[in-house]
């Protein structure tokens, strides 16, 4: 991840890539949301890239570019959307399918999502116990599967004649896996995909392919997948960028902006119980008890790397928190979710809050996967391999180096985004001190 302060940008220039596995709510709500603001149709609301501003210099200053104006990143005329999926539908039909987007908008943009179809995944039942499809690759073992991948990866971009790729896991979240012997070293891990090892998930399949190519990835979903020394040492020679895990929506992002706050003016917390319900695929794979261990794990950190029992005990120390998924059919894409905390103020008085959050997942995920796409392309074209700490703003569970603990903290997170780009650009880091305005 290092980076010289006003360290050499490659410019954008040709087409960018973007390489989506998983054609389902969130790809497809993404695809139809940038062929929407192309046309003119609807704005990027919700993504920072596009709409977000960054203030250089003292406050006196008056200097806020738009962040896209600031920095060399893809413009949005320039991308071309690839995919896997298990299932052979267009993007026009998989977007109708998800139930996201009002059918007369996905109406006006049958033609450029009816041209996306999907490659055949590397898809393997064991690891997503709810789904089944069709459109799958056969290989004799995992690393042929990957090899096929790579193929497909370099004729992509040679057909779609694109100057760079950037691949996103927007697939259905896997079993709940541990990081296994296998993934201590490259070497161990190629001999695993050739042995069809168990401790070889599709995901990772997906991740290395991708390294291997020396494209960047990020993983919108909580599976282990490139958190392993042996595909981190693959993208760091290889030079990729790599990000993750678990896009920050909904509920999660509801709880890194409400919990920094409540600490912030040391109020303690009791507990906190989350539940929601949800009717899309996602919500059905989630049902199965070993896909949900891997959303839960993820969800259930963020309060705890917040609130920092171990520094204030006498507020945090403790705490129940729960976190429930319910699959309802009739909901579809629009989830609710509930949350009540319980909290106590001066003296101990016990105070609580509800949420009631209607809200739309792929709505609030689809900003995201373009954000990230952007990001990690001029991540790729500054020479930042390895891990993206800065782009933790994305993530519910984010990467780090080894030995680090995440920053969950929405504002922090940000701060992070913005000042890694005024490193980039060679401006000053803003610290807030503000002493200048005083001498
Ligand atoms: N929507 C959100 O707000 C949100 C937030 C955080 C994380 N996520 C995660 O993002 C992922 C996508 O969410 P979604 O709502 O689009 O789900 P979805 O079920 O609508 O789409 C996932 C798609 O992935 C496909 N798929 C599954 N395994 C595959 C494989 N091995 N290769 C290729 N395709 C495969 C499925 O067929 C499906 O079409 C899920 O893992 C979800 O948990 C979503």
């Amino acid at each position: 991840m290092p980076v010289q302060k006003g360290a050499e940008v490659a410019p954008a220039k040709g087409k960018l890539g973007v390489l989506l596995v998983g054609l389902g709510a969130v790809s497809t709500t993404f695809i139809a949301g940038v062929e929407a603001i192309k046309k003119g149709l609807a704005e990027p609301i919700g993504s920072l890239t596009q709409m977000g501003a960054i203030r250089l210099g003292k406050r006196t200053d008056n200097r806020n570019p738009k962040i896209k104006d600031f920095l060399p990143l893809a413009s949005l005329d320039d991308l071309v959307f690839g995919a896997w999926d298990i299932f052979p539908d267009s993007a026009y039909e998989a977007a109708l399918q998800a139930g996201v987007l009002e059918k007369d908008l996905v109406a006006k943009l049958k033609k450029p999502l009816q041209k996306i179809k999907p490659m055949k995944a590397v898809f393997d039942q064991s690891y997503v116990k709810r789904l089944t499809g069709t459109n799958v690759k056969t290989g004799k073992h995992k690393l042929q599967l990957a090899n096929q991948l790579i193929d497909e990866i370099a004729e992509f971009k040679r057909k779609n004649k694109c100057d760079r790729l950037v691949m996103i896991w927007a697939a259905s979240t896997e079993v709940f896996m541990k990081q296994h012997a296998v993934h201590r070293t490259l070497k161990s891990f190629e001999q695993a995909m050739r042995d069809n090892h168990k401790a070889i998930a599709p995901s990772m399949i997906y991740a290395y392919a991708a390294l291997k190519s020396g494209i960047p990835f990020a993983n919108g979903a909580p599976n282990l997948t490139v958190d392993i020394p042996a595909l981190m040492d693959l993208a760091n020679e290889n030079g990729a960028a790599v990000c993750g895990k678990d896009f920050k929506t909904g509920q999660t992002l509801m709880k890194t902006i409400l919990a920094p706050g409540l600490k912030s003016r040391m109020l303690g917390l009791d507990g906190w119980y989350s539940t929601n319900i949800l009717g899309n695929r996602d919500g059905e794979v989630l049902d199965d008890p070993d896909s949900f261990k891997t959303k839960e794990e993820s969800k259930l950190s963020v309060l705890e790397y917040i609130l920092q029992p171990d520094i204030y005990p006498e507020l945090y120390k403790d705490f129940s928190h729960v976190v429930r998924i319910n699959y309802y059919p009739p909901r579809g894409d629009n989830k609710e979710g509930w949350d009540n905390i319980d909290i106590f103020g001066w003296l101990g008085y016990k105070m609580q809050i509800k949420i009631d959050f209607l809200c739309r997942d792929s709505i609030l995920a689809a900003p995201i996967v373009l954000d990230l796409a952007l990001f990690l392309d001029l991540a790729q074209r500054t020479g930042m391999k390895g891990v993206q700490e800065w782009l933790s703003f994305y993530f519910k569970s984010p990467m780090t180096a080894p030995g680090l603990y995440p920053e969950h903290d929405i504002f922090i997170q940000l701060m992070k985004l913005k000042n890694t780009l005024r490193h980039l650009r060679g401006e000053d880091l803003i610290t807030h001190l503000g002493l200048e305005y005083y001498d």
